[in-house]
C-alpha cells in the first residue's frame, strides 16, 4: 500500500527475559503490564473492554463520539497524530472522520502483528491519510521515524484509553516530559484518564463474572511458559485485582495458592503460599491531580470532557 510505512524497532524477546528475570527477583515479585499484550493477550484485552463491568471503553468512546468535532478543532489542519499503545486503531477513527486533511498517523504498538493489520486496515480506509506504523516500546527512549512527505501543523499524541494509569507519579511525569519534547510548542495531546469512583463499581471492572480479566493476568504464565521455557502450573495460581483508595489504583497480581519452586528460562523461583506476583497498577485520577502531573511534565490542561456520572475524562493537552 503506497501511504502505509512499517518501522519495526524490533522490542526483544531478551527485554522481556531480562525484565521478568528482574521483577521475579524482587522482594515483591513484579511483571511489568506492557508484557499483557502477545498475541493471546491483546485479544483476551478486546474481550475485556466489551465487558458489561467494565465501563471505560465505551465510556471514553461515548464522549469522543460527542465531541469529536471539537476535539478536531483543537488539533487543527494537517496534524500529525501520534498514538501510544494503538491496540486495533479503533478510537482513532472517530477523529480520522472529522478531522480536516490529516497528515500522518503514526501508530506505535509493541504487539507486532495485532498492530499491523489494524494499521493495514486504517491505510485502506484512509487513502489520503499517511500511516507510519512503528513497533516499538514507547515507555523506552524512542527514536521515531522522521516525518516530511506533507506538511505538518500541529503534532498531537493521542493517548486513550487510562493507559496512563499504568504508570507510578515519577514514570508518568517523565511520559509526558518526553511527550512534550516529541511534539514541540503548540504541540498537544488527547488522553483519556479513569476518574476516582465508588469502589465497587472498580472493583467489578476488575473482577469480571466470565472471567475474562483473570484469563487476561494468567495469560502472562502462559506466555512465559512459551517464550521463557517457564513452568507454571496455572491451577496453582489465582487471579487477584482490589482498590487501594489510600493509593488511588486498582492492583493486580497473580497469587501462589501453595508452596511452589517456578523455573523460568533456567532460574528458580520460590513461591510461598499467599505470595504473588504483581502484575499492574491502574490509577484513578481527580482533575486536580491529574493537572499536576501534566504540568509537571510540560503541558497545559486545556479542555476536559467528561460522562454525566463523571467515569471518565477526556482531556486536551498542549504544550506553551
Ligand atoms: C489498558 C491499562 C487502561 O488498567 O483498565 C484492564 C488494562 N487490566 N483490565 C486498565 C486492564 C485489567 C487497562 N489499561
Amino acid at each position: 500500500m503506497q501511504n502505509l510505512d512499517f518501522y519495526d524497532l524490533k522490542p526483544k524477546l531478551s527485554d522481556f527475559r531480562q525484565e521478568v528475570l528482574v521483577g521475579l527477583s524482587k522482594p515483591q515479585k513484579s511483571i511489568p503490564p506492557k508484557f499483557f499484550y502477545d498475541k493471546q493477550g491483546s485479544e483476551i484485552f478486546e474481550q475485556i473492554c466489551e465487558l458489561e463491568e467494565y465501563y471505560p471503553t465505551r465510556t471514553e468512546l461515548a464522549i469522543f463520539k460527542q465531541h469529536c468535532e471539537e476535539i478536531a478543532a483543537l488539533m487543527g489542519e494537517n496534524c500529525l497524530i501520534v498514538e501510544y499503545g494503538s491496540g486495533s486503531s479503533e478510537k482513532i477513527r472517530i477523529f480520522l472522520d472529522v478531522l480536516k486533511n490529516p497528515s500522518a498517523y503514526m501508530p506505535i504498538d509493541i504487539s507486532k502483528e495485532h498492530m499491523l493489520r489494524a494499521s493495514e486496515e486504517v491505510a485502506r480506509a484512509y487513502p489520503k491519510l499517511d500511516v507510519l506504523s512503528v513497533c516499538g516500546d514507547y515507555t523506552q527512549k524512542l527514536i521515531l521515524p522522521v516525518y516530511e512527505k506533507k506538511p505538518v501543523k500541529t503534532k498531537v499524541i493521542f493517548f486513550p484509553g487510562n493507559t496512563i494509569g499504568n504508570l507510578d507519579y515519577a514514570d508518568a511525569v517523565e511520559l509526558f516530559s518526553q511527550a512534550a519534547t516529541l511534539v514541540g510548542s503548540g504541540g498537544g495531546m488527547l488522553i483519556g484518564i479513569d476518574m476516582k469512583k465508588d469502589p465497587q463499581i472498580l472493583h467489578a471492572a476488575y473482577n469480571d463474572a466470565k472471567g475474562v480479566t483473570a484469563a487476561f493476568n494468567l495469560n502472562l504464565l502462559v506466555r512465559m511458559n512459551r517464550d521463557l521455557s517457564a513452568n507454571f502450573d496455572l491451577s496453582s495460581f489465582s487471579h487477584y485485582a482490589f482498590y487501594s483508595p489510600k493509593s488511588s489504583r486498582i492492583e493486580m497480581h497473580l497469587v501462589s495458592l501453595k508452596n511452589q519452586v517456578v523455573s523460568v528460562a533456567k532460574q528458580e523461583f520460590e513461591f510461598s503460599k499467599g505470595e504473588s506476583i504483581h502484575t499492574e497498577n491502574s490509577y484513578k485520577f481527580n482533575l486536580e491531580e491529574f493537572q499536576k502531573v501534566a504540568e509537571e511534565g510540560g503541558f497545559n490542561l486545556v479542555k476536559v470532557w467528561s460522562d454525566d456520572n463523571q467515569f471518565f475524562s477526556i482531556c486536551y493537552l498542549s504544550v506553551a
